[in-house]
């Protein structure tokens, strides 16, 4: 059986595959939750929330319809903004502040996405399963943000 970290470094590869070659953030970040939501188990919500004058604002994703503008510091998202920081959140219901977009999700990650130290947006993965998520979905997921990343600022 493949392990989680083997899982994601196939994803890793992958990715830079699928977004060699094209710098549009909004068309990478497309693919990008396209594939995470397709090739990681136990998910029902994978996308993305862009910075945009002080608040975050729906981008790209795959899952139900989703609140489009987040205050930073609010919810899980919000959290993870006003961090700069992931944050695995194993009970949703537990979390103050959480935002219910999708009633089936238990638990939930939120990866930011800095360009040193300004907040571009966070990555936001929802689960129906409680506790889905470690510190290897953790270090998993940052890697392949850190990939996107690239894909859209470093220099050609
Ligand atoms: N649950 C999030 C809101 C976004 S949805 O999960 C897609 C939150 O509390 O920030």
């Amino acid at each position: 059986m493949t392990s989680k970290e083997d899982h994601y470094r196939q994803l890793a590869a992958q990715l830079s595959s699928l977004l060699a070659g094209e710098r549009d953030l909004t068309a990478n970040a497309a693919n990008f939750s396209s594939l995470v939501y397709h090739s990681l188990p136990d998910l029902n919500w994978a996308g993305f929330y862009f910075a945009k004058d002080g608040e975050l604002v729906l981008g790209p994703f795959q899952g139900q319809p989703a609140c489009v503008r987040i205050r930073i510091g609010q919810g899980v998202c919000g959290a993870g903004a006003a961090k700069c920081e992931t944050v695995i959140v194993p009970n949703v219901h537990e979390f103050p502040g959480h935002i219910a977009c999708d009633s089936a999700s238990q638990s939930e990650i939120v990866v930011p996405l800095m360009k040193g130290s300004q907040l571009l947006g966070v990555l936001d993965l929802d689960s129906p399963v409680s506790s889905r998520f470690d510190d290897q979905d953790a270090r998993g997921l940052e890697n392949l943000v850190r990939i996107l990343l690239s894909s859209v600022l470093s220099v050609p």
